[in-house]
């Protein structure tokens, strides 16, 4: 299995997952939490382009995973009253499938299309003109008696969800007319985030435990829910399935999640990195063997949260342990630091 997969506090989607994500997905733009800025300048486009009768223009999201940009998504189709149809970048694998799923859309339709990056290049070149034009372009026959045939669409607006903003094409980039970036969380909006959802699930939480949740929940709003989940389990079977700050700190012991949200994984990599090469600069690779694991998971997976906390420095010559990461594992700081 993927290791991955069974790590409590990645901000990944679980597969069986899902269906609890929908549950606790906020509708609208009031029950959405957080990100206040992104919601203004939605609030006024929305507004604006319903007054108008007019389409909304193409909106990209990005975001670190588990942060709502699929929420948004539809918490925007919804404040529209638009119909969304759902795909995604490596979905659409050939030329003639993002033509059939442009061919089917209405006037006013939103298209969400997620993983936008990984959208195949000659796939993107029939997107310019769907996006600016409203035009699929045909080609008919081939060699030199091939023609192109212009077919028109109905006006629709397409949402692009990305991770990764910087390996989106600038061409492509450059045809949404707006763009919100998502930020992690403020732990206040997270605390609101837990109780919400605790409410839903129709589980009575208190102030200190559902502030003991947001602590450790990476300031990611996917975590927090994960993590809620996990604890009323635990009260479940060990108490009166009322969810308390006691059983909060109870079930993160069993889980061996610490107090900021760390897991056993992140500690291996920070210890590995004190212990056996006095604090770095190691390299990623030499790291990545010494742990094992995959050089690609420790970048993209483990290290930005590490880094966020001020826990591993990223140096031209390999990562290094900060002081902080010394002190948080109750470790004396390096000797000539
Ligand atoms: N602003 C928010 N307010 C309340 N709950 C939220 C908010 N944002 C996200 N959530 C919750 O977190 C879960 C994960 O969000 P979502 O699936 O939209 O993230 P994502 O950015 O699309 O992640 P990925 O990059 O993995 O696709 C949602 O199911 C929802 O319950
Ligand atoms: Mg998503």
């Amino acid at each position: 299995m993927d290791k991955s997969e069974e790590r409590l506090i990645s901000p990944e989607e679980k597969k069986e997952e899902a269906s609890f994500d929908f549950s606790l997905r906020p509708k609208t733009l009031a029950e959405y939490v957080g990100q206040e800025k992104i919601k203004q300048n939605l609030q006024i486009t929305i507004s604006a382009t319903k007054k108008r009768g007019e389409t909304l223009d193409h909106v990209l999201l990005y975001g670190a995973p588990g942060l709502g940009k699929t929420t948004l998504a539809h918490v925007i189709a919804n404040e529209l009253g638009a119909n969304i149809k759902v795909t995604s970048g490596p979905a659409i694998e050939k030329a003639g499938d993002l033509a059939a799923i442009l061919t089917n859309l209405n006037e006013g339709d939103i298209l969400f299309i997620d993983e936008i990056h990984r959208l195949n290049h000659n796939i993107e070149e029939i997107l310019y003109p769907a996006m600016e034009d409203y035009a699929l372009d045909i080609i008919m026959g081939k060699g030199p008696s091939a023609r192109t045939l212009r077919l028109d669409l109905p006006k629709f607006t397409i949402i692009g969800a990305t991770t990764q903003a910087s390996t989106l094409s600038a061409p492509l980039r450059d045809r949404f007319g707006v763009t919100h970036h998502l930020n992690f969380y403020e732990p206040e909006d997270i605390q609101k985030i837990v109780k919400r959802s605790a409410s839903l699930l129709g589980v009575a939480i208190d102030e200190a435990a559902s502030q003991a949740i947001s602590q450790r929940s990476r300031r990611t709003p996917r975590i927090a829910n994960r993590l809620l989940k996990r604890v009323r389990d635990y009260c479940e079977v060990k108490s009166n399935g009322q969810i308390s700050e006691g059983s909060c700190f109870d079930s993160f012991l069993m889980l061996e999640v610490d107090e900021l949200g760390l897991d056993w994984v992140d500690r291996k990599i920070l210890e590995t990195i004190i212990h056996k090469f006095k604090g770095g600069p190691v390299g990623l690779n030499t790291l990545s063997a010494a742990t094992g694991e995959e050089m690609d998971t420790i970048e993209n997976m483990y290290e930005p949260y590490l880094m966020q906390l001020g826990f591993l420095d990223r140096t031209a010559r390999g990562r290094v342990a900060t002081d902080l990461a010394y002190s948080h594992l109750n470790l004396r700081a390096k000797p000539n630091a």
